[in-house]
């Protein structure tokens, strides 16, 4: 229910109008703070400032609930495919079957990626991080499809959409056999989707590869899981980007690049490098647990803390139980579960953890499963991106239909005052 907050500045009375979100979510719009006070207000790391209205996932930090369109993460993670609910995302309603096959067939039937591509991607060096070249990759599609930035093209958003579906896991598949010395696959469309992407990482042209249905079904809940989570770094990087009306592409490439940051989606890269450390260090997490309560230490308890999640992260609680799941099903024994395990029993139990709410986040457990599936550590984070791609094209899209003004924040100057310039002799 719209309301007023009243704020005092300076002995004077303003008044501001309170929404609410459809979740009860309540803020006061301060559109005319400055205007009318003079005054901006100051929120580092935006801990408390709505950037926009969006109607495409909620999030109870407090309650640990996630919705995307109105549908809870666990029935998603357990009924739905990833395609259905990137078209959940993208167009707000779950597809009948008839928009199923038509969205699953335009994603088929554009999976190839133009051959001069790898032209631009054999100029990366062996060793080159995949989110690098993944990012550079992503926005050199642009120039491919130079009607994604030409405003007096007619609009092919919707073809844009479908090709960066389409076309992302094939340039995935192509860093990780390239990092192995291992010729590229061409994709194979009479697969579906995440099929396709295992038979592009892991089949060879010297032996028959059979895409195991448990090792898929797996792919499928971890994408799911990732899809969307509202306003975090990478997606509000690419609402912003895309606010100075720069095409799909870049703006989606600025996400990758956000995503790859240690304290968002590289986490799950950095789990378990840490967990790999412990178990090298004899496994014991409490000399690990006292080191990232140590704040002289530089150490964080990697997959652990969330923004915005203060009870539990529920992606986390599904793919702690999924990570039991698929090993046992994979017949995998992976020491670092049952590190992560007493790693995670150690911290809830610790003062520290506790009193800051510091819980297991989506990273904690995901890179576990990942590894079992023969997914290489330095792939992470692109596996991230790969769930994420339609949760960013959902708030892109949402951004542009919504005509939001161009993304720019103030600031408080803090620097030197006027001075006069003087000439470098006399300095
Ligand atoms: N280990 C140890 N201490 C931590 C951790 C951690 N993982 N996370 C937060 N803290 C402490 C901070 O030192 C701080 O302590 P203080 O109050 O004594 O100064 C307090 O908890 C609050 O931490 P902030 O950094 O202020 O919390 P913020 O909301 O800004 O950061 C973040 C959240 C970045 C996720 C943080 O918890 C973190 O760095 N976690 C580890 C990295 C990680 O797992 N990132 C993935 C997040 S999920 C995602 O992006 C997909």
């Amino acid at each position: 229910m719209a309301g007023t907050a009243e704020i005092i500045l300076d002995g004077k009375t303003y008044q501001y109008p309170t929404i609410e979100g459809t979740e009860g979510e309540k803020a006061i719009d301060i559109a005319k703070l400055r205007d009318e006070t003079g005054y901006i207000t100051i929120d580092s790391g935006y801990k408390n400032t709505g950037a926009t209205k969006s109607a495409i996932t909620f999030l109870d930090g407090e309650l640990g609930i996630l919705h995307y369109r109105g549908y809870s993460i666990e029935d998603l993670a357990e009924k739905a495919n990833f395609l259905e609910v990137a078209y959940l995302l993208i167009y707000g309603e779950l597809p009948t079957t008839e928009q199923y096959s038509k969205f699953e067939h335009d994603i088929r039937t554009h999976t190839i990626v133009n051959e001069d591509m790898r032209r631009i991607f054999n100029g990366f060096p062996v060793n080159a991080h995949p989110m690098g070249v993944m990012s550079s990759l992503v926005s050199a599609m642009s120039g491919f499809y130079p009607d994604s930035y030409d405003d007096k093209a007619p609009d092919r958003t919707e073809t844009h959409i479908i090709r960066l579906l389409a076309k992302f896991p094939t340039l995935a598949t192509w860093c990780y056999k390239k990092s192995h010395g291992h010729p590229i696959n061409y994709p194979k469309n009479s697969l579906d989707y995440c099929s396709n992407f295992l038979h592009m990482m892991f089949s060879l042209p010297v032996e028959d590869y059979h895409v195991d249905p448990i090792v898929s079904a797996a792919l499928n809940k971890l994408l799911i899981l990732h899809a969307d989570h509202e306003q975090n770094c990478s997606t509000s990087t690419v609402r912003l980007v895309g606010s100075s009306k720069a095409n799909i592409y870049s703006s989606i490439s600025a996400g990758i690049s956000a995503l790859w940051g240690p304290l968002h989606g590289g986490a799950n890269q950095e789990v378990i490098e840490m967990l790999e450390e412990i178990k090298a260090d004899g496994g014991d997490v409490m000399k690990f647990v006292n080191k990232a309560k140590d704040k002289n230490s530089g150490f964080r308890l990697m997959g652990f803390g969330h923004r915005v999640y203060k009870n539990f992260d529920p992606r986390a609680r599904i793919i702690k139980k999924a990570a039991d799941d698929i090993l046992g099903k994979l017949g995998v024994n992976d020491p670092v579960l049952e590190i992560a395990k007493g790693l995670e029993e150690a911290a809830l139990h610790d003062d520290y953890f506790v009193s800051r709410k510091l819980y297991p986040n989506v990273d904690f457990y995901s890179g576990i499963i990942y590894r079992a599936l023969g997914i290489p550590t330095n792939m992470f984070t692109v596996m991230f991106a790969l769930g994420r791609l339609p949760g960013w094209i959902a708030q892109w899209k949402e951004m542009r239909a919504n005509k939001e003004p161009i993304g720019r924040p103030r600031q408080i100057y803090t620097g030197a005052t006027d001075r006069p310039f003087v000439p470098m002799a006399e300095r």
